[in-house]
């Protein structure tokens, strides 16, 4: 009896523990592992012994320097391989082997070139998995996303190409290729960057060499192998790795014509200092701060699940890293108890967990830039939330955090931390949503969440970004471009857009190396006959703001015609002048809001104005030139002609909407770039002006125009056009003066976006050296000359687009 008591007492107590275990696995929701098999990976890195070699001219070849570095398994620290430390000499070779495949490249035409791409393409796609496993080995990403997301849009990439390369010669004829292309690249997305670097420029033509990061080389140097199995033809892609200097040298190198980067903000300043009047093409992918902003009336769930995707897809080490989350007053608190909620249900583990939410941060020098700032928010004394789970202690890894209660100018909510963790500030109206979301330097991303679509479209276009999610947040496709705005950098990757920086018009090749200057021998006047004949003597004023100014100095210069006889006086302006121009230029937003259909007819009306005083401008121009009367009316009646080009284009040259793979459509909008330098060119005094200050206006600029030096009256008779014409006071101001160091002037004020330089070439390595500090956009001649009198040359859309940045707005779309 006893024995069957104390039975049934054990029954029932194993019985309780049953129930308890389930209980608690219920509570807990505790998986077990699932480990995705690293076997092949394995493999693949055996079969190089664990210590890779370059990739150059078709060929594993040694580093100069026998020397190599490891890289590591974040999730366990690990070590996986060597990789090869490459240096200057190994840069020249690369770049010789990729110089020597040019031409062949070129000639094998587009549709072979399109079969390579689809070849590779496809060879990507039948060892996806084993791509997918050793980017998370070593990168320390879940293997849910390289295998879902990062791998399946590589695959995307060279598909759309394999598309771009085939239609190269008919869709895109008036472009040619740029040459050898240098390209590096970050370790948060190595292969899919390495994709959107290399896809676009093998399929327009060129040859690369690209340089990995050096925490994550090892998806590259499969790749590499990919580029032999398909039989790409030596020289057209080399992989050199190595650390900052072996990029630094491949920025350095003669013989390349573009350098790819992305990357930190910092490095790419030095980028562009270091290729500064080198007339090398750039294109900067940099950092970011990218507002989340959620308004009252949005759906709080889908929001919660769009701020994991934000903030903890890849550790947070995403560039559009929705970072900062800016959330409507009414439904903060609300919103951060979801947040926190959720935060304690995401799962950290070994990357090659199959069922983990978050893995392992790249490195430990990574880790500790997170752990430091962190430690900052706090000592600032913003709210720290983390879950209350631990972190698994081999590896590298970072719990989910959120900060609340942050002021938006505390260090976490300006720079960027680059890891899980979340900034939250409130705002009550609209208006301070857009005021928040633009406090920054950066202007990558935004993501916007509402459930009213009109609210939606009216914060986008308000918001500094390149890319505007709308209920979404870090969705990529191949057919859409993706960029930034203000310190993220410039230029774009995917779309149409992505390939322009992989190729540049064959007019190009037309420019001469000195400037054309139709300047006339028929006419010998003397000073005293020159004022009869014209009628012409004043001293001209600058012009901001809308109105005639004075020069801050009160000094004039004198202004001789070509052949020295006085033609009159003009302003000299100085620093200050300067800074009020580009303050007049700040405080006019009537021409950016206004349409294309309205600025068309000012437009309009400006050539109007022009057409009317047409003597009187051919005089000044015999006056400034001495060409003769018929040489300089055919330059006003050009001129005239040129607004009409770009009054015309002004409603025409309007976005694209691109059939993304997700559902959404995504609408690419060509937007101003806000307060434009332009320094015109000396030739053609008048139609140099007008062929460089149109097109600016016309894209919604306002600009701060410095004209010719040498000749200035053609700008400053024009500016009373301008007063005549509508155009709005601020849209355009003139500064004469000293060209060059007005143009400096410009080129280092941090409240200038963008600068046009058509002059010599130490004046543009000056642009591009002194823009740096805020990544103005900058277009410049290189000192090459454009002949302003040919069409082809001296309008067009290349100069919208150089006066304009696209906007991708992603739109929920279908079902
Ligand atoms: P990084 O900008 O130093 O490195 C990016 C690439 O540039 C790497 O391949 C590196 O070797 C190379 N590089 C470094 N110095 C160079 C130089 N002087 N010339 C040419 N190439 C050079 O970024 P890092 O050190 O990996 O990360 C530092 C911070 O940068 C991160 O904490 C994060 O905030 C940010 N970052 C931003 C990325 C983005 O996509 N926007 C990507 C990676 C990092
Ligand atoms: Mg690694």
């Amino acid at each position: 009896m006893l024995l069957v008591v104390i039975l049934h007492h054990l029954d029932i107590q194993w019985h309780n523990i049953n129930i308890m275990k389930i209980k608690e696995i219920y509570d807990t929701m505790a998986y077990g592992p699932a480990p995705e098999n690293a076997d092949e990976a394995i493999q693949f890195l055996e079969s190089h012994k664990r210590s890779f070699k370059l990739f150059i001219n078709g060929k594993w070849t040694a580093a100069s320097s026998g020397e190599s570095f490891k890289t590591i398994n974040p999730s366990t620290k690990e070590h996986l391989a060597n990789i090869s430390e490459g240096n200057e000499a190994d840069v020249n070779k690369a770049v010789a082997a990729a110089k020597k495949a040019l031409p062949e490249w070129v000639k094998i035409g587009a549709h072979q070139r399109a079969r390579y791409l689809y070849a590779l393409a496809r060879q990507i796609q039948k060892h996806s998995r084993l791509f997918a496993v050793l980017e998370s080995l070593d990168n320390g990403k879940p293997i849910r996303e390289t295998r879902d997301i990062d791998i399946p849009i590589v695959v995307r990439h060279f598909y759309h190409h394999a598309g771009w390369a085939q239609l190269r010669d008919t869709e895109l004829k008036e472009y040619k290729e740029v040459g050898v292309i240098g390209q590096i690249i970050p370790w948060n997305f190595p292969l899919m960057m390495l994709s959107w670097k290399i896809a676009p420029a093998i399929a327009m033509g060129n040859t690369i060499v690209l340089k990995p990061a050096e925490f994550t080389s090892l998806t590259a140097l499969l790749f590499a192998e990919i580029c032999q199995q398909i039989g790409l033809p030596n020289g057209v892609v080399n992989i050199v790795t190595g650390h900052g200097k072996t990029g630094a040298a491949l920025v350095d190198h003669k013989d390349v014509n573009k350098i790819a980067f992305t990357g930190s903000t910092e490095v790419g300043k030095i980028i562009r200092r270091a290729t500064a009047g080198s007339g090398k093409k750039l294109s900067l992918e940099l950092g970011g701060k990218s507002p989340f902003i959620v308004f009252e009336d949005a759906d709080l769930d889908s929001v919660v699940e769009g701020v994991v995707d934000a903030i903890w897809f890849n550790q947070g080490q995403v560039c559009c890293a929705g970072s900062r989350l800016l959330v409507q007053e009414s439904v903060a608190d609300k919103l951060y108890k979801k947040i926190r909620a959720r935060m304690e249900t995401l799962r950290i583990g070994n990357a090659l967990d199959k069922g983990i939410d978050i893995g392992a941060i790249v490195d430990s020098v990574q880790l500790k830039v997170i752990k430091d700032l962190v430690k900052l928010g706090v000592d600032e004394g913003s709210t720290l939330n983390q879950p209350s789970w631990k972190c698994p202690t081999e590896g590298y890894f970072y719990p989910p955090t959120l900060f609340t209660d942050v002021s938006p100018s505390s260090t976490i909510a300006q720079e960027e931390i680059f890891g899980p963790v979340l900034v939250a500030m409130r705002f009550r109206s609209h208006k301070e949503a857009v005021k928040l979301a633009n406090n920054t330097r950066y202007g990558l991303a935004c993501s916007i969440w509402t459930e009213n679509i009109n609210l939606a479209l009216d914060i986008a276009p308000q918001i500094k970004a390149g890319t505007a999610w709308i209920n979404c947040t870090n969705v990529f496709d191949a057919a859409a471009g993706f960029g930034g705005y203000r310190e993220s950098g410039f230029g774009r990757e995917g779309g149409r857009e992505g390939l322009m920086e992989y190729l540049k018009p064959r007019i190009n090749d037309a420019f001469s190396d000195k400037p054309q200057i139709n300047l006339g021998k028929a006419i010998k006047a003397t000073n005293g006959q020159m004022k009869q004949q014209t009628g012409i003597d004043r001293t001209t004023k600058m012009y901001i703001g809308g109105k005639q100014a004075r020069p801050d100095g009160g000094y004039s210069t004198i202004i001789n015609s070509i052949n020295g006889t006085y033609v009159g006086e003009v302003s000299k302006g100085n620093r200050k002048d300067i800074r009020n121009a580009v303050e007049a230029a700040h405080s006019c937003n009537k021409w950016e809001n206004n349409t294309g259909h309205g600025r068309a007819q000012v437009l309009y009306y400006l050539a109007e104005n022009l057409a009317i005083r047409r003597e009187e401008f051919a005089d000044r121009l015999v006056q400034m030139t001495n060409q003769t009367k018929s040489e300089a009316t055919k330059e006003v009646d050009l001129s005239i002609e040129r607004i009409y080009t770009y009054a015309a284009l002004a409603d025409k040259y309007d976005g694209k909407v691109h059939h993304t793979i997700h559902r959404n459509v995504t609408l690419a909008m060509p937007e101003s770039i806000g307060v434009m330098g332009i320094v015109c060119p000396d030739e053609a005094p008048l139609l140099g002006f007008i062929s460089a200050v149109i097109p600016a206006i016309t894209m919604g600029n306002n600009v701060v125009v410095i004209p010719s030096e040498k000749m200035p009256f053609s700008a400053t008779d024009f500016y009373q056009i301008l007063e005549t014409s509508d155009v709005p006071g601020g849209t355009v101001n003139i500064v004469t003066g000293h060209k060059n160091e007005l143009a400096q002037v410009l080129a280092k004020h941090d409240d200038v976006d963008g600068i046009w330089y058509f002059g010599s070439k130490e004046g543009c390595k000056d642009m591009e050296l002194l823009s740096a500090d805020n990544m103005k956009r900058t277009w410049v001649n290189y000192g090459k000359y454009r002949n302003w009198q040919d069409k082809a040359q001296g309008e067009g859309e290349e100069f919208l687009k150089h006066a304009s940045q696209i906007k991708n707005i992603w739109i929920p779309y279908g079902a």
